[in-house]
């Protein structure tokens, strides 16, 4: 067997894409210390397991990792174990106490000490920082990015999130907003570019409130950045995630209907339908402003499509609040949506202030409710696709069949055709011929 030296990271990513972007720094920072990253967890001098806290179940999978890791580090007492992102920021040295196998507790912001705590952890004591920071972007290291596909990558462009929704952890957890110098992202897009990535999506909790001052202090925007990528690489695909319904402007419209390459899908979530309920979740828009958003993109975009996220079972929801919420979802026409039943967090605005009064089972029913709307909207949003023929970027073999591929449309739905000549990474032209609520499903059009 041809043997490394090297030390070798092995790292878990929960949560949402921005973890996933900083799981890829963190690596970064640990190659530069000498250590080699392994998808193999038994071979790993470093465990480490980046945490989301946004909801309970989901700091309940962490508990249970770290269960396993335990068991490992019983085999192995070399083996160190590092709990890192945003459950490390929210529970701190508890998680030390808790499980006295873990050696590292690193919050979000914290990620450039692991080399220095990790020797403290050598010394025998625990490693932990959990400082947040109004400056860090980690804007100047350039991510690890692994695994097969080396066709799409997210690019974070900036940290943190002022807007406090009073349900939500992760203004606790990841801090003050800040946004990413835009000579360092697109830097990063033309390296992208040229390394055969087809497609960047970029990436924060509310691209729309992006700002950056240049040297002789003039603010730009998001829909600046957007168009200054866009323009860098004409042949990428551009997608950007998440949109804040107060904040998506008339601006970034425009700069997306003059920029083919920008793809037609905006995630836009709306949590909730009623006013009442968007007003105790600190939202600060209404109803009618988001509807008018939807008609909006509609009229600059006519061939998008919108995505969202929606909760159910937020303190006080009646019935009436609900029946809100199914019939935004009805106007909106989703193509596809996260669908969530509310959790209370620990210190949020709602935790501290008002009751968590809606039964479970009766978030739950609402919650089956929504699902259920959800599958019709997405059932009919995909037939309209039927007959149409799209550019798919090809991600590779199709889930259930090997003679199929799939890969998305500009929308951001998922295509599956015969495979044929096409290669991962190719554009293809596919005609649409049948759907589900999940996948659209064609064949090659002929003369592309
Ligand atoms: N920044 C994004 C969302 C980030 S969290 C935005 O503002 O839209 C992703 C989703 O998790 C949220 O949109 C919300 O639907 C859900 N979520 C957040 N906190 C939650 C909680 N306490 N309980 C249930 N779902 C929650
Ligand atoms: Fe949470 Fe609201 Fe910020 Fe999204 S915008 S991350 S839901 S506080
Ligand atoms: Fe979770 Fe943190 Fe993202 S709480 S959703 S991993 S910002």
């Amino acid at each position: 067997m041809e043997g490394t030296d090297k030390k070798k990271v092995y790292i878990e990513t929960y949560g949402c894409q921005m973890n996933v972007a900083d799981s890829q720094v963190v690596l970064s920072l640990m190659q530069e210390e000498g250590y080699e990253p392994t998808e193999r967890m038994e071979e790993a001098h470093l465990i480490l397991v980046n945490t989301c806290s946004i909801r309970e179940n989901a700091e309940q999978r962490v508990w249970g990792r770290l269960d396993v890791f335990r068991q490992q580090k019983e085999q192995h007492p070399n083996t160190r174990v590092g709990v890192i992102g945003c459950m490390a920021e929210r529970l701190k040295e508890k998680l030390i106490e808790r499980e006295q196998s873990v050696d590292l507790v690193i919050g979000p912001d914290a990620y450039r000490a692991l080399p220095d705590l990790l020797e403290e952890v050598e010394s025998g004591q625990k490693g932990v920082n959990t400082l947040l920071s109004r400056e860090e972007t980690y804007g100047d290291i350039l991510p690890v990015r692994r695994g097969k596909n080396k066709i799409s990558a997210f690019i974070s462009i900036m940290r943190g999130c002022n807007n406090m929704c009073s349900y939500c952890i992760v203004p606790y957890v990841r801090g003050r907003e800040r946004s990413r110098d835009p000579q360092t992202i697109i830097r990063e897009v033309e390296q992208l570019a040229g390394e055969g990535y087809r497609e960047i999506t970029l990436i924060g909790q509310n691209v729309d409130s992006y700002k950056w001052k240049d040297a002789r202090n003039n603010p730009h925007s998001f829909a600046w950045l957007l168009e200054q990528v866009a323009k860098a690489e004409p042949g990428v695909r551009i997608r950007f995630a998440t949109s804040h319904p107060k904040d998506l402007s008339n601006d970034v419209l425009q700069v997306m209907a003059r920029h083919p390459n920008i793809c037609r899908h905006i995630h836009l979530p709306v949590q909730s339908g009623s006013n009442r309920v968007l007003k105790a979740m600190n939202r600060r828009y209404t109803r009618e402003w988001y509807m008018n958003r939807i008609d909006t993109i509609r009229s600059y975009l006519p061939e998008a499509e919108i995505t969202t996220d929606v909760m159910t079972g937020f303190p006080g929801e009646t019935d009436q609040d609900h029946r809100d919420t199914l019939s935004l979802m009805e106007y909106a026409r989703y193509d596809f949506a996260y669908m969530f039943a509310y959790s209370e967090r620990p210190g949020t605005r709602a935790a501290r202030k008002m009751s968590d009064d809606v039964p479970d089972h009766l978030k739950k029913q609402r919650l089956q409710e929504v699902i259920n709307l959800q599958n019709r909207l997405s059932a009919t949003s995909k037939e309209k696709a039927i007959g149409k023929t799209f550019r798919v970027l090809v991600e590779g073999p199709s889930k259930k069949s090997k003679d199929d591929y799939q890969g998305r449309n500009s929308q951001n739905q998922v295509v599956v055709f015969p495979r044929e000549e096409t290669k991962t990474g190719d554009f293809a032209e596919v005609k649409i011929e049948k759907s589900t609520p999940g996948t659209l499903i064609g064949r090659l059009a002929d003369n592309q």
